[in-house]
């Protein structure tokens, strides 16, 4: 949900289907209506709207940093049909957009992003509808709070804050899918490694029934990537447009809210209750649509991010062997250490002896290396929406309606901050450098101020386990298409991190 970026070319592909001079005309009504105003000291773009928005929904990043290029500004300001867009940069404006409180979080997502389903649009009532995030934070810290009640009843489970997760079933679910893989061969972690967190998330999110039922979840999946690309320049434009992509839209958000409430059902009525979030969320009196849009937003918020990062951490280890080196002994230091060398388990029985507190607190590489590929990876815009009063950054003023976009690129990519900013150099975090304290909420990778991801902990956990099995299970290596080594480092392509050139890994098992 959250730092989803702009659109692929295959979703720009349904555009097809919609009339392109219809949509212009449609759109250049909605423009007229709502001609520019003049508002504050900030430098406004010139030319024509509708352009100047599609380029914010297609080429994001090169948008933004383009414009910019232009002047000294620290700001500038742009229409998306009736909505004013002002873009910002430098500590300021970093500081002013992530801690103050007028900036709305749920505003400033929901028009200009809009993949991840309401419920609200199928006519579903919720609390998210008024709510938004802040709901969903309330949720989240009700599986918290549950955590120590369940933590002391059952042996063998390592409970884990917020989701009350089982490691041996996550590391199950885990296997399952290795054993699909095979013992060696190709693979493309953009599809593999995605199903795999795929099918984590849904174990943390929802309940046992549903994760153990591999066709249930393949469903969800297509459906889940169905709403992914209706989230088109035009479903987004023009939201009474009725293309293609607001149909599917549609469509897929009642399926999946059929499919789960399924589940939702059948947890009402088993006659005994268990520690899934569905349970918990149920013994707290939560209505259905509010489990069904709880599920969702996790899904939203947790697949790309935590999958994209899981995938790009292993190519980056790939292309610079030393880290891929380094993190394996800290892999195979750690199972040595916790797990019962002399017992013959296979790797994931293993794995999943390790406690939480490990996972978390003694794996420095791993850290550094998720944060390092966190810093590459995210460049995407955060965004806001001016709900009150006026505000005055950087001598400009953001009046009330505004949107507001902040390019994390802006501290991610600074040389000002971090040296040679396009190298992967995990070791830029660590003691002696820290050069993500140089400057106030330098690294923007879990966000920061008033909206720090409160999916982290969980995600550094899915990313760290996904590590671990690979590192300690296989050799792996990157390939292209021909099966040779790449020519190049890959990198993010900053348009859109969906997107990416494609890469494979060669890989055999080794545990
Ligand atoms: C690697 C995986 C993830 C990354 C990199 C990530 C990153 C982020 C970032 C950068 C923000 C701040 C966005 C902004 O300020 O505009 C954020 C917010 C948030 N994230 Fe995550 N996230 C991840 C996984 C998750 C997961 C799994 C969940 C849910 C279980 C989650 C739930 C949230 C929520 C609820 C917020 C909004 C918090 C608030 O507004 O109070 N995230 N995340
Ligand atoms: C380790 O595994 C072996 C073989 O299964 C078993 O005999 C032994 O008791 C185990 N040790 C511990 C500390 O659990």
């Amino acid at each position: 949900m959250l730092l989803i970026e702009t659109l692929s070319p295959d979703k720009l592909g349904i555009l097809a289907y919609t009339s392109s001079a219809l949509l212009a005309f449609g759109a250049y009504l909605v423009y007229a209506a709502f001609s520019p105003s003049t508002k504050g000291s900030i430098r406004k773009l010139g030319g024509f709207p509708v352009l100047t928005a599609w380029s914010f929904f297609t080429k994001r990043y090169d948008f933004l940093w383009s414009n910019f290029a232009k002047s000294a500004d620290p700001h500038f300001r742009f229409q998306v049909l009736q909505h004013q867009v002002v873009a910002l940069r430098g500590e300021e404006a970093r500081q002013v957009f992530f801690d103050t409180k007028s900036l709305d979080f749920t505003e400033g997502y929901k028009i200009l992003m809009g993949a991840s389903p309401s419920l609200d649009d199928i006519d579903v009532k919720t609390k998210f509808a008024n709510e938004g995030v802040s709901f969903f934070n309330k949720q989240l810290a009700i599986l918290f709070t549950n955590k120590r009640r369940l933590s002391d009843s059952k042996v063998g489970y390592s409970i884990h804050d917020w989701f009350l997760i089982s490691l041996p079933l996550l590391f199950d679910d885990v296997n399952r899918r290795m054993v699909m893989w095979g013992k060696e061969g190709r693979m493309d972690p953009f599809k593999d490694i995605y199903d795999l967190v795929f099918q984590m998330t849904t174990r943390m999110a929802s309940c046992d029934e549903l994760s153990k039922d591999l066709d249930a979840i393949s469903e969800i999946q297509k459906l889940y990537w169905m709403l992914e690309k209706s989230a088109t320049p035009t479903a987004l434009l023009l939201p009474w447009f009725p293309s293609r992509a607001k149909k599917n839209k549609e469509i897929a958000t009642k399926e999946l809210f059929m499919k789960l409430k399924g589940f939702v059902d059948m947890r009402r009525e088993a006659k005994v209750p268990s520690s899934d979030a569905i349970d918990i969320l149920i013994g707290q009196g939560q209505s259905t649509p509010e489990i069904v849009q709880f599920i969702l937003s996790v899904v939203f918020a947790g697949v790309i991010n935590t999958g994209i990062n899981s995938c790009w951490a292993l190519v980056f280890m790939s292309s610079h062997p030393e880290w891929k080196v380094k993190a394996k002994a800290e892999v195979d230091a750690m199972i040595e250490k916790h797990t019962n060398t002399t017992s013959g388990d296979p790797l994931h029985k293993r794995l999943s002896a390790v406690p939480v507190s490990v996972w978390e607190e003694e794996m420095p590489v791993m850290e550094l290396i998720i944060r390092e590929t966190l810093r590459l990876v995210m460049s995407t815009a955060a965004l806001r929406r001016n709900i009150l009063e006026d505000l005055t950054v950087s001598k400009g003023v953001i009046k009330p309606g505004d949107f507001v976009a902040y390019s994390v690129a802006d501290a991610h990519r600074n040389p000002n901050i971090y040296r040679q900013p396009d190298e992967f150099d995990p070791d830029r975090f660590s003691p002696g450098r820290e050069e993500d304290k140089k400057a106030t909420f330098a690294f923007l990778g879990w966000g920061a101020g008033r909206h720090p991801c409160t999916g982290m902990k969980v995600a550094k956990l899915e990313i760290k386990l996904i590590l671990a099995m690979m590192l300690a299970g296989y050799d792996f290596d990157i390939v292209d298409k021909a099966g040779k080594a790449p020519k190049e480092i890959p990198q993010p392509d900053r348009n859109d991190i969906h997107q990416v050139r494609p890469i494979f890994f060669l890989f055999r098992f080794s545990f």
